[in-house]
């Protein structure tokens, strides 16, 4: 149960002092019929509540796809630098964190949700969901090396999982990860005596970046892209 304001509010359908106007003019309804006052309680479970007869769909938690700039690290805060958080308005921002992370000169695909247990489900490696980069590096890649980077190599005492590495030309390609180990891709290449000089995070959990986004931009994910990241049980 809450307030109807505060649904009002957390379905991003007007702010407080929005929705006062709103009640007044009847314009909300609740199961059928008009209310005026923003403290009565309802049951966002259950309750129809519309606003000038269009149903407001109660979302329990939000998600956001961003196409993460270099230069921002993907923490909630960080006194080294801009958080990928502060590019969103500051209404935005509440609750919401980075779902895992990309190193502050990564670019990509970055969902930011106030959804705890799905992040923790999605970046469990139990649950391999995967993670695609597209990567350029300083030295070519040989046939060799995508043999040994696709079947695991040394990061340090740990050896990574099996992978897919597609290659565009010498110097660059995609590489498809099932973990996400601090730094695993640049590591990876190092352990190839090889140097990471680009990467850029093209798709996450089957969802894959818009676009249409630019760089420091974000927009909420569709219901479609929502349900493909529950997919993952
Ligand atoms: N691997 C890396 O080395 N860096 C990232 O940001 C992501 C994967």
């Amino acid at each position: 149960m809450m307030r109807l304001d505060k649904f009002l509010s957390v379905s991003g359908t007007a702010s407080r002092k929005e929705s006062a106007a709103l009640l007044k003019k009847g314009r909300i309804t609740l199961n059928g019929a008009p209310v005026l006052k923003g403290e009565t309680k309802i049951d966002e479970e259950r309750d129809e509540i519309k606003l000038d007869g269009v149903p407001i769909v109660y979302q329990k938690h939000r998600y956001i796809m961003l196409h993460k700039p270099q230069g921002y690290v993907s923490s909630t805060d960080d006194p080294s630098g801009p958080t990928v958080l502060e590019l969103l308005p500051e209404k935005e921002r509440r609750d919401l964190f980075p779902c895992g992370r990309l190193d502050k000169n990564t670019t990509g695909l970055l969902i930011l949700t106030d959804d705890g247990k799905l992040a923790h489900r999605l970046l469990s490696p139990k649950h391999h969901a995967t993670k695609e980069y597209y990567f350029t590096c300083q030295r070519k890649v040989t046939e060799q090396d995508v043999v040994d980077l696709e079947n695991g190599v040394d990061i340090g005492g740990y050896i990574t999982k099996p992978c897919k590495l597609t290659l565009f030309d010498d110097l660059s390609g995609s590489i498809t990860l099932t973990e996400g180990k601090y730094h695993q891709i640049k590591l990876m290449f190092s352990a190839r005596c090889n140097k990471i000089l680009t990467l850029h995070r093209h798709a996450f959990g089957g969802i894959v970046l818009d676009p249409a986004l630019k760089e420091g931009a974000w927009r909420p994910l569709t219901p479609e892209e929502v349900a493909l990241l529950e997919s993952h049980e």
